[in-house]
């Protein structure tokens, strides 16, 4: 990873700042930094008046859906005597995504003092951070990181002396991809297998145990403690494009691209400027082909469309895609896009819960038509198979793991059908041996 950070003077660290510092990951380092002031700050505020701020800042949610954050806190019900929780995903596992991982591992306080924060405006007095199992080291520093906040009074059952209990407690996920799905970590939690949940009841009525839950993203989490500190506005202000999207992203870029890495940018920064400015563009000699811009769960870019996009939730979505969890991987003129699309509905086959047929049969029978593709034995009636499996797996599940396996299908064949006739036709070698 590229650090000491910004590597990149178009880069507009606020989060990042202290990536690739490791004083910044203790208490004293963090408390040096301004941390835990607006921790501080806050306790002294209505819990209305924090959610009030959030909203001002126009902050959304950054796990996927990009859900106003300061909204979603709202929707907790107030002072009804039941116990509420907070939940912070951090789970992570989308393909081409890894922004998460770096704050936790860097700025764990930052992470710590945005839940506490949140915490207090929905009224909760506990939060549970799921860490994806795989993420031994930010486990080992969030798990310090926790200790260390309690022992010196920001955490616990008096908060900086404020009277308020906020307790973190971190629990480890096992493996599931299908676990970062919010109701399926719920369930998870609890100690279930890590189905989603049908909705209604949303998490905010009937949440973790039965309770009012809010889950919230590790990014959204950890940039709550510089909006209260810099204030609602500031962060507002922050938008190259539009009031919609406002302050900076944490854009994960992988791939076939010169200096692959985390890059923090101002909301309606051009991805053009993001791949050949900051990420030193495509390796020698090559030229880009295309972009899945959100993690791997969202439609595909063609290389036109990258190159005339805005980064923010509105620029994605006017170019046919998503800025979901903003993990961008870029590919270059030498990718099979079948090959390609094949390995992501694997992906998906292998990670869906099964509880869906249309996702349990269509994440499979997609990846084996692929498969079939691949290998030389494909038939010009796949084409409109796989377009209507992908129908019948977009919109119509429980949760949207399979509308995620089926975007990257349609808008592949869309976009690069001259390669699925390739291997149809025989015009190109068999990629898999026969299946
Ligand atoms: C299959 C699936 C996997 C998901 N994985 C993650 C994840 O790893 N991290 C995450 O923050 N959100 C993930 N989400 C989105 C969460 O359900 C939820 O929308 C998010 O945590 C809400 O936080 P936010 O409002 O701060 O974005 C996933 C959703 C689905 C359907």
């Amino acid at each position: 990873m590229g650090y000491p950070h910004p590597s990149h003077p178009k880069e507009n660290p606020v989060l990042s700042k202290h990536f690739g510092d490791p004083e910044a990951r203790t208490y004293d380092g963090w408390v040096k930094r301004g941390g835990y002031e607006g921790l501080k700050k806050i306790l002294r505020l209505t819990p209305e008046a924090v959610i009030e701020e959030i909203k001002t800042s126009g902050l959304r949610g950054r796990g996927g859906a990009g859900f106003p954050t300061g909204l979603k806190w709202s929707l907790m019900p107030k002072a009804d005597g039941r116990p509420h929780y907070l939940v912070c995903n951090a789970d992570e596992s989308e393909p081409g995504t890894f922004k998460d991982r770096e704050i936790m591992r860097w700025t764990p306080h930052g992470l710590l003092e945005g839940c506490a924060i949140a915490a207090y405006a929905i009224g909760a007095e506990r939060c549970y951070i799921y860490i994806r199992g795989e993420f031994t080291d930010p486990y080992k520093i969030m798990d310090q990181a926790v200790e260390e906040a309690t022992a010196r009074g920001a955490l616990g059952d008096n908060a900086f002396g404020s009277g308020k209990r906020i307790e973190v407690i971190l629990h480890r996920g096992a493996g599931a991809y299908i676990c970062g799905e919010e109701t399926a970590m719920l369930n998870s939690i609890e100690g279930k297998r890590g189905n989603p949940r049908i909705k209604p009841p949303y998490p905010a009525q009937a949440g973790l145990f039965g309770m009012p839950t809010t889950i919230n993203n590790v990014e959204t989490l950890a940039v709550v403690p510089h909006v209260v500190m810099r204030g609602g506005e500031w962060y507002k202000g922050l938008s190259l494009s539009n009031p919609k999207s406002t302050g900076t992203k944490l854009i994960s870029v992988c791939g076939h691209i010169q200096r692959p890495g985390n890059y923090e940018v101002t909301m309606g920064t051009p991805m053009k400027e993001l791949i050949y400015d900051m990420c030193g563009g495509m390796r020698p000699g090559r030229t880009l082909k295309a972009v899945i811009p959100g993690g791997s769960s969202v439609p595909i870019m063609s290389a036109a469309e990258a190159e005339d996009c805005l980064l923010d939730y509105e620029g994605v979505v006017a170019k046919g895609s998503m800025l979901g969890s903003a993990g961008m991987i870029v590919m270059d003129d030498t990718t099979d896009m079948v090959y390609q699309i094949w390995r992501l509905a694997r992906f998906y086959a292998h990670e869906s819960c099964a509880q869906c047929t249309q996702c349990r049969e269509g994440t499979a029978w997609t990846t084996r038509i692929l498969e079939r593709i691949l290998a030389g034995k494909g038939k010009q009636e796949h084409f409109q198979l796989l377009l209507d499996l992908s129908d019948n797996m977009t919109g119509k599940t429980i949760c949207v793991l399979s509308d995620s396996c089926a975007a990257p299908i349609v808008s592949g064949i869309q976009k690069f059908r001259h390669e699925f006739e390739a291997y149809i036709q025989g015009a190109r070698e068999p990629a898999l041996a026969a299946v």
